[in-house]
C-alpha cells in the first residue's frame, strides 16, 4: 500500500532493517501451542478472563486469547524500542514486508475473495460509515433498512442520507417473535423495495434479539430486483455482519452481498479497535472516500499533484494516518487461533451451547424467549425476558447472586441477553439455566 519510505530514511533503513525484530519467534511459539486447542478446557485457558465470573458477553468486546496477547506484546515492544524504524519497516518498507497487506490477505483467506477488496477500519461502526457515506447516492434516492438494526447502522444511514439529499426508511421484518419464517423475512425486504430504493441495509445476526437473517436468500431477492434495472440504478445490498463473523461459516462472500462491515474485536477475538469493510471491486469503484485513505496510489497522486488515477479501490477507504498499529499487525494471530481450533468446530460448539440454553429457557413458563430456536434463524446470541422483572433486574440478579455476566440489549425495546462462546462450557449453561429457573 503506502511507500512513504521514498521520502524517509531509505538509507537508514537499508542499514538497520535487520535490527527490527520480525515477531517470528512469537509466531513459532503460537504454532507450537496449536495442538492443545483440541480440548475446550485448553481453549478456555488461552483467555485471561476472571475465573470468578461466568462470562457471557464475549460478543460485546473480546478478551484477547494468549496468541493475540503475545503478538500484540511483541509488536508493542518493537514500537516502544524504536517507533520510527518499526513503522518504516512494517508500513513503508518493501511490499513483501508490508504488514497491512498481509492482514488483508489473511482476512481474505478466511472470508474468500481478495485482500485487495478489504479496507481496514477501527470497528464495525467505521466500516458502516465508510460504506454508506461512500455509495453514489443522489437526491431522491432511498436507503431501505429495518427496525431491528443497531444504533450505529441507523446513524450511518441517516448521516449518509442527509449528506446526499437522499431519504431512508425502516421496515419491520416480522410482527411477532412467535411466527418468524425465513420466507417472510425475505419477502418483506423484496416487497419493500421501491423504484427509488438504491440501497438495502440489514444485519446478519441481530444483537436486539439473536435472530439470524437468511442473507443468501436476501441477496438473491435483491439480485432479482436488479435484473429489471439499468446498472446505474441497481440496488446495493449492505450487511452489518459483526455477530455472524467468527460464529457462522467463514466464507462470508458466498452469501452474495455487495458490501459488509465487521468488527474483529468480538467473536473472532482480534485486537480491540480493529475491523474491516469489504465490498465488491465494482462497488468500491463507484464509491467516494470520505477521508484520506491508507494507499500508496493516493500518496503518489498527491505527491505528483495529480488526481488519483483509475477507479477507487478498497485501500482508498482504509482510514489513513497513524493508528494503534500493533493492534492491526496482531490481527492475523486471531485468525490463526480460529483456524487452529477449526471454524467448523467453533460453529458447532457455539450452536450446541446456545441451543442448550434456548431449549432450557423454552421449557420455563416464567420466561419469554425471543430468539428463534431454529438453527437457520439463530446463532450465538440469546434474548429473553423473565415475566414480572425488567431486563435490567434480570441482568443484575444474575450478576449479584450468581456472578454471571449478562447484558441488556441496547435498543428501544430491550431484552436480557446471553451469548455463549467457545470460552464457555455446558456446565456454565446449566448454572445459568438454574439461576434463571430460580427467578420465579
Ligand atoms: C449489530 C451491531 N452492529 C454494530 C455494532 C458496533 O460494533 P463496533 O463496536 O465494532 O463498531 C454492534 C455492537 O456490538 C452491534 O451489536
Amino acid at each position: 500500500m503506502l511507500s512513504r519510505r521514498n521520502f524517509l530514511l531509505t538509507s537508514a533503513l537499508a542499514a538497520g532493517a535487520g535490527a527490527v525484530p520480525t515477531g517470528l519467534a512469537a509466531e513459532k511459539k503460537r504454532r507450537a501451542g496449536a495442538d492443545d486447542l483440541r480440548d475446550w478446557g485448553a481453549v478456555r485457558r488461552q483467555f485471561d478472563l476472571d475465573p470468578r465470573y461466568i462470562h457471557l458477553s464475549g460478543f460485546y468486546l473480546t478478551s484477547h486469547p494468549r496468541p493475540v496477547r503475545e503478538a500484540l506484546e511483541s509488536y508493542r515492544q518493537q514500537l516502544e524500542a524504536n517507533p520510527l524504524h518499526t513503522v518504516e519497516h512494517l508500513m513503508f518498507g518493501s511490499p513483501q514486508d508490508h504488514v497491512l497487506t498481509k492482514v488483508c490477505n489473511t482476512i481474505a483467506s478466511y472470508i474468500g475473495g481478495s485482500g485487495d477488496d478489504i479496507a481496514l477500519t477501527q470497528n464495525t461502526t467505521t466500516g458502516l460509515a465508510v460504506i454508506y457515506q461512500g455509495l453514489p447516492l443522489k437526491p431522491g434516492d432511498e436507503i431501505l433498512t429495518t427496525t431491528h438494526d443497531h444504533y450505529v447502522h441507523h446513524e450511518s444511514i441517516r448521516l449518509a442520507a442527509e449528506r446526499h439529499g437522499a431519504t431512508w426508511r425502516k421496515i419491520p421484518l416480522f410482527d411477532s417473535y412467535d411466527a418468524i419464517s425465513a420466507d417472510e423475512l425475505v419477502e418483506r425486504i423484496q416487497k419493500a423495495i421501491r423504484p427509488e430504493t438504491r440501497v438495502v441495509g440489514v444485519t446478519w445476526v441481530h444483537s436486539s434479539s439473536g435472530l439470524k437473517l437468511p442473507i443468501r436468500r436476501m441477496s438473491d431477492a435483491v439480485a432479482e430486483v436488479n435484473r429489471g434495472r439499468a446498472p446505474e440504478r441497481r440496488v446495493f445490498f449492505v450487511v452489518d455482519a459483526v455477530h455472524g463473523f467468527g460464529v457462522e461459516e467463514p466464507d462470508l462472500l458466498t452469501m452474495g452481498m455487495d458490501a459488509l462491515a465487521v468488527g474483529t474485536h468480538k467473536w473472532i477475538f482480534g485486537p480491540r479497535g480493529t475491523g474491516f469493510a469489504w465490498a465488491r471491486p465494482e462497488v468500491w469503484s463507484v464509491m467516494k472516500p470520505m477521508m484520506p485513505g491508507n494507499s500508496a496510489a493516493l500518496f503518489s497522486a498527491w505527491a505528483g499533484e495529480k488526481p488519483p488515477a483509475g477507479p477507487a479501490r478498497a485501500a482508498w477507504f482504509s482510514p489513513g494516518g497513524f493508528q494503534a498499529f500493533e493492534h492491526y499487525w496482531a490481527l492475523p494471530a486471531a485468525f490463526e487461533f480460529h483456524r487452529a481450533i477449526g471454524p467448523a468446530r467453533i460453529t458447532e460448539r457455539i450452536r450446541e451451547l446456545n441451543t442448550q440454553m434456548r431449549e432450557g429457557l423454552a421449557k420455563m413458563p416464567h420466561v419469554v424467549l425471543y430468539t428463534p430456536r431454529a438453527k437457520e434463524l439463530s446463532s450465538g446470541i440469546t434474548c429473553f425476558d423473565v415475566k414480572g422483572m425488567t431486563q435490567r433486574q434480570v441482568v443484575q440478579r444474575l450478576l449479584e447472586r450468581h456472578k454471571i455476566l449478562a447484558t441488556t440489549s441496547p435498543y428501544p425495546v430491550s431484552y436480557a441477553r446471553l451469548a455463549f462462546g467457545i470460552q464457555n462450557t455446558p456446565e456454565e449453561v446449566e448454572k445459568t439455566l438454574a439461576a434463571i429457573r430460580a427467578m420465579t
